[in-house]
């Protein structure tokens, strides 16, 4: 029996075993056990490169390689046994190696500490969570897309302060909401490029005594860059920080949506309606259907800012280089990347099942006086100075509201008693439709400028499909 089996890998310095308590509360193989497959393919690389550096031999190399390999099968296959005294994943796979291969195993770990491997396991993980992401916001964007195409021309209230402002196109307002997922896919890649600096050859701070080729090994492993200081290689998580913020922020934006998605569910709104398939009863009250997954979803935003704000604060007493707290980055990076990537997929999936009510949208546009800016710039376009006119159509909403009406109910005669300088063409002043379709600047609502976003917002789409396959 190997005399190092079943302790601790620093066994030579102590005399007693580790309080079996503190055993568990120090582990961290629960968290990082996904990250199983970095840590192999980063072991693999590491072994080859010692070998061709003449650090180890050809045949331990191989024996470390092939020994790996029937692991990664074990652990695919479900088989891999992990046991209670495993601290993390590196360890898990370095003990189950030396088990199977000898020797060889216990080189593996020549010109490298948990410190360096696990800054490579994690950046690999980050790099490769952020490309899952961008491909679900991906989805996400379709979906707005052919849900704003399907619904050109469909008119709604715009609304600011929650009061009715001006009509809108409901495919103008759908993209807004692309447009916030299109600047998430950018914090996405910028989190992608941040974690794409390879850390192995660090060690665990100064670097190492042994004659190692670190560029092989982040041509292997697919990295674009090489840490330039071994202190900071391993210190560093700000790439950790850039991906939790870009979930964050996500997860705020979905947040907003579905806020909306439940303001526009309720009797009093009434715009849409989620399917049976995304939405929930009450176990009292039988007529109840409660959009439960929008809720969560902006639920679940909290949580998300709590990661961030968890990792920050983690960091920001630590002195150089590593420390045991940083063991506590994983748990909230991956639960800001396990939230923001069921959260999407549960957005993408009750906008695509929805159902738009396109009359009660377009009969909120009627409300709210929404004609008062096109009255006044009317006037203001007839010479009468902008405040003036503001405060003649003022008075005519306060008239309207005393009647009982809406701007579009009076006459021309009726305006024209309220200032002379209202034309023959005052009441097309007034019409929904209208009012939408002059808002023709760059970015506006008009039918005319949503249909050129439409255009401009799927070139991004197809573009940024492109830089995707292209990082894969
Ligand atoms: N499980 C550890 C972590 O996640 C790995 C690094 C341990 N390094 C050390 N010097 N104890 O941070």
């Amino acid at each position: 029996m190997d005399d190092t089996a079943g302790k601790a890998p620093w066994g030579g310095r102590f005399a007693g075993p580790l309080d079996e308590f503190v055993v568990e509360f120090g582990a961290s193989l629960p968290v990082d056990q996904r990250m199983w497959d970095a840590d192999i393919r980063g072991s693999v690389a590491h072994a080859r490169m010692l070998s061709a550096c003449g650090v180890i031999s050809e045949p331990d190399a191989v024996a470390i390689v092939a020994g790996l390999s029937a692991i990664r099968e074990e652990i695919e296959a479900g088989e891999f046994v992990f046991e209670a005294a495993d601290e993390d994943i590196h360890m898990a796979i370095e003990r189950a190696l030396t088990l199977r291969i000898g020797e060889a195993g216990k080189r593996l770990h020549t010109a490298r500490s948990r410190n360096d491997q696990v800054a490579l396991d994690a950046r690999m993980h980050a790099k490769e969570a952020s490309l899952g992401l961008i491909g679900a916001v991906d989805a996400l964007r379709a979906t707005l897309l052919r849900l704003a195409d399907d619904h050109l021309g469909v008119v709604m209230p715009g609304y600011t302060h929650l009061q009715k402002a001006q009509p809108i196109l409901l495919s103008h307002h759908l993209l807004a909401y692309f447009w916030m997922l299109t600047r998430d896919v950018s914090r996405l890649r910028h989190a992608h490029e941040a974690a794409d600096v390879m850390p192995l050859g660090s060690a665990a701070l100064a670097g190492t005594t042994f004659p190692i080729d670190r560029q092989a090994v982040a041509d292997e492993l697919g990295f674009s860059l090489i840490s330039a200081n071994s202190l900071d290689a391993v210190s560093d998580r700000d790439f950790l920080l850039d991906l939790t913020y870009a979930c964050t922020v996500a997860m705020v934006h979905l947040s907003r949506l579905c806020e909306e998605l439940i303001l526009w569910s309720t009797d009093e709104f009434g715009f849409v309606q989620m399917d049976d398939s995304y939405s929930t009863g009450s176990s009292i009250m039988p007529q109840k259907k409660n959009p439960d997954f929008a809720e969560l979803t902006r639920g679940k935003t909290g949580r998300v800012i709590g990661d961030l704000t968890s990792l920050l604060v983690m960091l920001k007493g630590l002195p150089l280089a590593y420390n045991k707290d940083m063991q506590e980055d994983k748990e909230p990076a991956f639960d800001a990347i396990d939230t923001l990537s069921s959260c999407l997929r549960a957005v993408e999936g009750m906008l695509s099942t929805m159902t738009v009510n396109s009359d009660r949208m377009r009969a909120g546009a009627r409300g709210g006086f929404m004609a008062a800016t096109d009255l006044a710039d009317h006037l203001a376009a007839r010479g009468v100075p902008f405040r003036e006119a503001h405060e003649v159509v003022g008075r005519l909403v306060l008239r309207c509201e005393h009647e009982g009406r809406t701007l579009q109910d009076l006459t021309l005669e009726e305006l024209r008693s309220a200032s002379p300088a209202f034309a023959a063409d005052a009441l097309e002043a007034v019409d929904i439709d209208r009012i939408v379709a002059r808002r023709v600047s760059l970015g506006g609502t008009g039918h005319d400028a949503v249909r050129t976003q439409l255009v401009a917002a799927k070139t991004v789409l197809h573009q940024d499909a492109e830089w995707s396959i292209a990082a894969r």
